[in-house]
């Protein structure tokens, strides 16, 4: 039997068909087919109701028509039943089941199916996106994190993907970072040299936090500072090198943190890469009347929102160039819109940046929209994936014993550790070498999903001991979950990917072989929600329950049965929740096990 792949969205044209051949009024009807409590089947479609008060129809008699109007295509997957007041529910068929895994087994055939959503799309996905001269510090994770889920998340569902890390590395800080290496230390310069060549990053940041307390405590190294901006500006050799300097030892730092979160940009266009494309974005923003001059700096009202309008109590408008005629933020951030659209030919740019610049892209998002209307362009879509603040266990800011940030460096290195003595207790019997393998794998892919697992708009509590756990909605659950299927086919000598241990199985039949079988069809609702909402944790949780219906299903049953065809119905389900569970840690960035 052919089964499509995504069912909620089958079931969705289902019911539009059927209304249209019971003479609904096809524009009102929305059906609204949602994942059902098990108790109610499937799925549920609530829409009937909205319809039937929409166009004061009883609502009972309204599902009727409906249900005796549903196409046989529909009918063949699912049993359907209308319940309250007009709700119908879905239950489908073991045959549909049973048809969808065997459709959807391999990672490849998932692949394809999964990628209708987004195909032929091109997203554009700025994350991490730090600031040079500094190191990352815990701040930064969620960013990095969030947006390489996204990602591939965006990936998989069909689209094409270009990973932008925006980094700032164009600002008023290198002026005083030049500063304070030309002049902070002239006494010493040997050793200054010698630690730049040891902890470049390091001595760089402190040769900034040097050149901002001195530049705050004497105005003559404020202008000295500034002056020194100047020339990078304006293309000084010296101090074009200095900061070329300070971008490759800050891009080679991140890096090695990308590569234990397994990310891997395509580009790296910092905020000056944009900087010669400025000024034509400045000319047209006046020439279409988007932009004005106000006290000297080039300024953008929206008046339709109070907040930014020249009404409000204080005006609070949109600065695209300062007074000074430097560009800032907002203005390489307009310039980077334009490249997005015009050379990247990008549909979708998507934010990854913390909930607290909401008004920054607030305002930047309406700024272009005016901009592009009026300069008779298609505006792509923009969105602003913002997120919470990662808290102490005292509901602050995380930082160190001593107030400080905490690098991220030493962040993962902390929870590769932690997880070490986890997998010395459990695991004590493996050779050296993959207990540390194990441990990195779990350590990180532990801060990961702890930072997925939440909605991403909330602020959440960074707690060790419940993030590097077996027991909860964790990675290391997930990831021994993973570890257990694979050692179950490593007993019986068969492997997860070969279609021979399948051949011959009997239809699914016990309650727990049939709850799995529903909980895995689920796993594509679970991928269209994420798709939708941009929410990582929506796939957590879908996750976290496969696991647990897995768990229940081999408690109770027995896999390695003398029964031929039961074996391999069983080890079918084997097989499929592993590739799901694997599929899915994958889309979240995190690197699964086959032993634990
Ligand atoms: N560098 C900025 C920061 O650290 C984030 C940049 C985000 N991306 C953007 N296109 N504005 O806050």
């Amino acid at each position: 039997m052919s089964v499509p792949f995504h069912l909620a969205a089958a079931l969705d044209a289902g019911l539009k068909q059927a209304a249209a051949t019971a003479g609904f009024d096809v524009a009102l009807f929305v059906p609204e087919v949602r994942v059902a409590a098990p108790q109610h089947g499937d799925f549920q479609a609530n829409g009937v109701l909205a319809y039937a008060k929409q166009t004061k129809q009883n609502p009972r008699a309204a599902a009727q028509a409906l249900v005796a109007a549903l196409p046989a295509e529909l009918l063949a997957l699912a049993e359907v039943e209308i319940a309250g007041p007009g709700f119908l529910n879905f239950t489908l068929r073991p045959v549909a089941l049973e048809a969808w895994l065997a459709n959807f087994g391999s990672a490849t055939t998932l692949k394809t199916a999964a990628a209708t959503l987004l195909a032929g799309q091109t997203w554009v996905v700025d994350y991490s996106s730090p600031n040079t001269a500094k190191q990352m510090h815990v701040g930064h994770l969620r960013s990095a994190v969030i947006g390489e889920a996204v990602a591939r998340i965006a990936a998989f569902a069909g689209a094409r993907v270009i990973r932008d890390n925006h980094i700032g590395d164009w600002g008023t800080s290198f002026g005083k970072i030049i500063w304070a290496y030309k002049h902070a230390l002239t006494t010493d310069r040997a050793a200054l040299e010698a630690a730049l060549a040891d902890t470049p990053l390091e001595e760089f940041e402190r040769l900034y936090k040097v050149g901002n307390t001195t530049a705050d405590a004497d105005p003559a190294v404020l202008e000295a500072s500034r002056a020194e901006l100047v020339k990078l500006q304006s293309g000084d050799p010296e101090n074009i090198a200095i900061w070329r300097r300070i971008g490759e030892v800050s891009v080679a730092a991140f890096q090695k943190i990308y590569d234990q979160l397994g990310i891997q940009f395509d580009h790296t266009l910092g905020e000056s890469f944009y900087n010669d494309k400025v000024t034509a974005v400045y000319t047209e923003l006046v020439t279409s009347g988007v932009a004005e001059e106000s006290q000297g700096a080039l300024v953008v009202f929206h008046d339709e929102n109070p907040r930014y309008s020249r009404l409000a109590e204080r005006p609070n408008p949109f600065i695209v160039r300062k007074a000074d005629g430097a560009a800032n933020y907002a203005s390489t951030d307009l310039a980077t819109i334009l490249y997005r659209a015009e050379h990247f030919r990008a549909d979708t740019a998507l934010y990854v940046v913390d909930k607290r610049q909401g008004d920054h892209f607030e305002q930047l998002f309406l700024t272009a929209q005016k901009w592009f209307g009026r300069t008779g362009r298609p505006l792509l879509r923009l969105e602003h994936l913002g997120f919470g603040t990662v808290l102490g266990e005292d509901g602050r800011p995380l930082k160190t014993r001593n107030g400080e940030n905490i690098k991220l460096k030493d962040l993962l290195a902390e929870a590769v550790e932690r997880a070490r003595r986890l997998v010395e207790e459990k695991s004590g019997e493996l050779a050296e070498h993959e207990r540390g393998a194990i441990a990195e794998i779990v350590g990180i892919g532990s801060v990961q999903y702890a930072d997925l697992s939440q909605n991403r708009s909330s602020d959440y509590t960074f707690a060790w001991d419940k993030m590097i756990s077996l027991e909860g909605n964790t990675a290391a659950y997930l990831l021994y979950a993973v570890a257990r299927i694979h050692s179950i086919f490593r007993k019986l000598g068969a492997s997860p990917g070969d279609a021979a241990s399948e051949t011959g199985a009997s239809p699914l039949e016990t309650p727990t072989e049939l709850a799995l079988a529903r909980k895995l069809v689920q796993f594509a609702d679970a991928q269209t929600q994420c798709t939708a909402s941009l929410r990582p944790h929506v796939l957590c949780l879908y996750l976290y329950e496969l696991a647990g219906a897995f768990s229940a299903f081999y408690t109770v049953e027995k896999v390695a049965v003398e029964d031929p065809a039961i074996r391999a119905r069983r080890l079918r389900l084997c097989a499929r929740t592993l590739l799901l569970l694997e599929t899915g840690l994958g889309l979240l960035g995190l690197r699964t096990l086959v032993r634990m």
